[in-house]
Parts: C-alpha cells; structure tokens; sequence
C-alpha cells in the first residue's frame, strides 16, 4: 500500500521522513540551498504559473495532479516506488540472495559514487535549459520545458535523499557538492562532459531530450537492477517522469522535421534555409553531435570498474530479467569497438573479444543505439510520406568521440577514418557551424501568444493531459 504525499509537509514524501527526525532536519536544511540554486540556476524566464504534472503517489492509477502553479511554489516531492518485500538480487555473485535496504559496508564508496554521478546530472541540465524559456516557439512548448525542468530537480531531490539517508557525513557534504558544481563552469564543471554542452536553442533542446535524456533512462534502468533496494525503487519511479522528457524530444524533432518537410514542398526546394525553416542537413549536424556526445556518456568500452559493480550486484544490465543467460557472466564474452593496427603501426577501426562483464558498457550503449534508431525511423517516415528523398541517420560509433577507443583517431558519420588534417578541415560538412548555428538561433524568436506557434516548427498533435494545443499552458508575469 502506498499513501498520497501529504503536500503539507515541508518536504512531501513517501518515505515516512517525520519518523526519522534526524534526517528530516538534515533535509530540511539542504532545502534552502537548494531553492537558492533554483533561483540563481534555473529557469529565467519569468512566469505567474505553469500547467504542471506533479507526482502525487507511486501507484498504478494516478500518480500525477496536473494544475497550474507557481513556479517558486512548485513542491519537490521524494517517492520511492513500491517495495517488493520477497525481491531478490538478480544478477551477480549475490543473485538470489534477498536485496539490501541497507548500504553493506564494502560497497559503500562505489554505490555514493554511482549515486553523486547520477545526481549530477540532474541539476546539469536544468542549468542548460535555464535561457531557453525565452525563446519557446509556443506555450505548449514552454510549459513543457518547466516540466522537464522540475522534474530533473525532483531527480535531485530523489539522489539526495538516498546521499542524506544512507551515507552519513560524507553523503550530506556530496549533496552540497551537487548544488556547488555548475554546467559549463571552468572552476566545478559538472562531471560528465555532455552536461557541460550549451543548449542555446530550441533544436538543441529536442536533440538533448532525445538523446541526452536517453542516455539517462538507460543509466537509470540499470540502476533499477541494483541490488541495493532503495536505489532501485528510487530509479524505477524517476523512469517514469523520465517517459514524458523522451517524448518532449521525440515528438520535439519530429515536429521539427515536418515543417521542413512542408516548407520544402511549399517552395519546391531544399534549400529552406531563409523561408524560416531549418535545412534537413543542419537537423542531421544537430543530430551527429547530440548522438555522438551522448555516446560518450556510457564511458569506455571495456571497463573493470563497471565489471565489479555487476559482480558485487550495485549495477544491472538494461532489462535484466529478460536476459537469457545465467546473470552472472563468467564465462561469456562480447565483440567491443576497438582499433587494430597492422604492421606498419597503422590504426583501422574494428573490434575485438572481451569477456561480457567488462564490456558491459558496450551491452549498455548498444541497447541504447538500437533503441536511438526507433527515432530515426519515425523521422525518416515523416519525410517519406511527405515525398522529400532525403533521410537522416545515425552516425556511425566511430564518429566525433572523446571517450573509447575511438577518442584516439577521427572519423567520418559513415565510419570511415581520416587523418586529422582531414577532419579539420571538413568537421562542419557534419558538425553544426558557427553559421547554422547563427541561423537557428535567428528563428528562435519567442511566440507566447496562446494558441500560436513559431513557424519553423509544426504544432504538436496532441495537447497535455487531453488539454487542446491552445490551451493556457502558462500565464507569463
Ligand atoms: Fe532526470
Ligand atoms: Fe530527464
């Protein structure tokens, strides 16, 4: 049985915090800091309310209100999902043994690890998104951003919480940490380089969503696996407000695609950039970059660390339980990116067999993949069935990395390798430019009119939570 969050209490939860008043006290005084970040990092647009989706319960039926509120008034809430008190450990040299609701103390240093680097995140990308309030190309859009905004600061919450409860002194000064770091900052950047990226425009935004978020629902889903039970109750509810952020960027690029497309028709020609429309190539820059910065997110392709974190049961596959294997992986092996040099010392681009528990990031990234071309294929039928002949696609694992194997040598989106000189020198044929970004910036002129819709983007299909497209999602200060 799980119980509606009193919305009361200083902090609603589900947790049960007035019983462990120590804790509470500890949140309580985080708290402050965290709405002082909230003001000075994250969204500058200035707004009465917002139609906003608040998690409520974690329950099957209803776990969300939605209604219009206040930004500053905005309640982060802490949820687990259900416990499942006869779970097991699923993967692991502890499988079958029962989860822990407790940190065991060997595996302390790396469980906080995986928890601050998830964490920040989170903050990361609301501190990206902050400006483009400004320039929404409609107020659905607008009220969408705010909600990915709150809900990557409930994410916050959500880690801290777990950093608060389970890890003592050190697992408070983390959680301050995480509100000191800041995207971008040359002195405390945030740690993962994708989350140091600009997101100056609206494409960007769908790109990041997309891709960026991604990445996150598959960090997220092996967390779920964890053997340590509060971390994987806490990571199963956040997936799913992580479902509402993909479809902001899926249906953000499909949108994006489809005014192209009828612009391209419109005029008889690709060439739209000046008819206020962005040009299938720039969509397929912004999709190279977004993808490949993403790819570096699931770290190297081999890894003992991540290796151990399977071993000891602190990190599972994607989808664990469907796996058709012992869910140990001693004996296995997997094929992983790799270079191979011939006798002259001369690098090619290749792969080569590992075992299977340290190359489970590339189980990871692979599962992402195939999962980032499920977008692709929608995309490409939107152009199909509006008649254009162009198509996008993703580039190949080779291109634009700064993390694997590949970080060592240049590549072309189709996989072919070239000497640095070239890469130089043609990196904008496949890379946004100065230029392309100057022009999408251009468009990013802000309609805050109700009902209304910037004219480089086609409205969507449907509202939110069954409210029309002209719906008044938010009422501007
Ligand atoms: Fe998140
Ligand atoms: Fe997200």
């Amino acid at each position: 049985m799980t119980t509606t969050a009193d919305y009361t209490e200083k902090i609603p939860n589900n947790v049960n915090l007035h019983e462990d008043r120590r804790l509470q006290r500890a949140l309580e005084s985080w708290q402050p800091n965290f709405l002082n970040w909230w003001q000075t990092m994250g969204p500058t647009l200035p707004t009465r309310d917002v139609y906003l989706r608040t998690a409520i319960n974690v329950g099957r039926d209803g776990w969300a209100q939605f209604g219009h509120v206040a930004m500053p008034e905005y309640r982060w809430g802490i949820f687990l999902a259900e416990r499942d008190p006869g779970r097991k450990v699923g993967f692991g040299e502890h499988k079958g043994e029962p989860v822990w609701d407790k940190v065991p103390g060997e595996y302390r240093a790396e469980l906080q690890r995986l928890i601050v680097i998830q964490g920040d995140t989170e903050p990361a990308s609301v501190e990206q998104q902050r400006n483009l309030g400004a320039t929404a190309p409609s107020l659905y859009d607008l009220r969408n951003l705010f909600q990915v905004n709150v809900e990557e600061g409930r994410h916050l919450w959500a880690m801290v919480y777990l950093l608060h409860a389970y890890f003592g002194r050190e697992g408070r000064e983390e959680a301050e940490e995480l509100l000191h770091r800041n995207s971008g900052s040359l002195d405390s950047p945030r740690i993962l380089g994708a989350f140091n990226e600009e997101t100056p425009d609206w494409l960007s935004f769908y790109m990041f969503t997309y891709f960026t978020d991604r990445d996150g629902k598959y960090q997220l889903g092996t967390l779920k696996e964890s053997a340590f039970d509060p971390l994987s109750r806490t990571c199963e509810f956040m997936l799913k407000e992580e479902a509402h952020h993909m479809m902001v960027g899926t249906t953000g690029v499909d949108r994006v695609v489809q005014r192209t497309v009828e612009v391209m028709r419109e005029h008889d020609t690709g060439d739209v950039a000046g008819l206020g429309a962005i040009p299938l190539p720039v969509i397929q820059k912004y999709l190279n970059f977004h993808y490949s910065v993403s790819l570096d997110l699931f770290g190297g392709d081999t890894s003992t660390n991540v290796a151990n974190y399977y071993t000891a049961g602190l990190k599972g596959r994607w989808l664990e339980d469907r796996r058709k294997d012992d869910h140990k992986l001693t004996s296995d092996a997997i094929m992983v990116d790799a270079l191979s040099e011939d006798a002259n010392g001369e690098l090619s681009i290749g792969q080569t067999e590992v075992s299977a528990l340290v190359g489970l990031n590339t189980d990871l990234r692979r599962e992402y993949t195939s999962d980032c071309q499920g977008g692709v294929k929608r995309w490409n039928r939107i152009l199909e069935e509006g008649g254009v002949s162009g198509r996008l696609k993703l580039p190949h694992a080779a291109f634009n990395r700064k993390v694997g194997a590949f970080a060592a040598i240049e590549a072309t989106p189709d996989g072919e390798k070239i000497p640095a000189e070239e890469w130089q020198r043609r990196q904008g044929e496949w890379l946004p430019t100065e230029v392309d970004k100057t022009y999408v910036r251009s468009l990013m002129q802000p309609v805050h009119q109700r009902g209304k819709i910037a004219a480089w983007i086609a409205p969507p299909r449907n509202g939110i939570n069954g409210q029309p497209f002209d719906y008044d999602y938010v009422h501007l200060a």
